[in-house]
């Protein structure tokens, strides 16, 4: 009988987050929708957040990092072993002994077109700019601020009469329809390094 069924391990994650969690509830959606064949560990959050309702809603187990949160989140990192650590609006730069532990292990969102306006309240930046396109980035986490190898980055057109709210809105849907499905990739590891680019095997969307 053995070896007749073989249970299915699904890849597993833990997610980061100090915010509001939309995205954490997006790529939550996607493992129960099966568009994202991974399990949540669990979501760490390094202070108070709405992050934390969410998971409590999803049933699904979060951590609050205790300080100092660095060797707390080395810990619960060791602890869990996930396959790939997702920042979602986690709002600290990581050490480098994680960083450099986890290389290619970390993936991380931003709300612009990167290079372009890295670190806080990037969608504000650039709508005060006066960008006509702007976007989002899905990236390796590197040592930096928002510089890590690039995986996916997504153009978004800012229409004249777009007021900031519609811009954050936008961003927003874009950032929730692609992460999951860019992390599905990242865990199939369909994806090669050639020079600092990253290159996907397959388009997405
Ligand atoms: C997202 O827009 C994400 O791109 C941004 O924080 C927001 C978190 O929203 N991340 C950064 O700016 C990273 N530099 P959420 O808490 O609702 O997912």
């Amino acid at each position: 009988m053995c070896g007749m069924f073989q249970r299915r391990v699904l890849p597993r994650i833990v997610v980061l987050a100090s915010g509001n969690g939309s995205n954490f509830e997006a790529i939550a959606n996607a493992t129960q929708k099966g568009l994202l064949k991974a399990e949540i560990q669990a979501l760490l959050v390094d202070r108070e957040c709405f992050a934390v309702e969410r998971a409590k809603r999803l049933d699904i187990q979060w951590i609050r990092l205790e300080k100092p949160w660095n060797s707390s989140l080395t810990k619960y990192l060791e602890r869990l072993k996930p396959d790939l650590i997702v920042l979602a609006g986690f709002m600290r730069i990581l050490p480098s002994e994680i960083v450099k532990e986890w290389q290619w292990k970390i993936v991380n969102i931003h709300p612009s077109l990167l290079p372009a306006f890295p670190g806080m309240h990037a969608i504000e930046k650039a709508y005060n700019y006066g960008v006509k396109v702007s976007g989002i980035t899905i990236h390796f986490v590197d040592e930096g601020v928002d510089t890590g190898p690039i995986i996916f980055q997504k153009a978004l057109e800012i229409k004249r009469d777009w007021s900031l709210k519609k811009l954050e809105e936008e961003i927003h849907k874009l950032e929730h329809r692609y992460y999951p499905l860019v992390i599905q990739k990242v865990l199939e590891k369909k994806w090669k390094i050639v020079g600092r680019r990253v290159i996907l095997e397959e388009d997405i969307g």
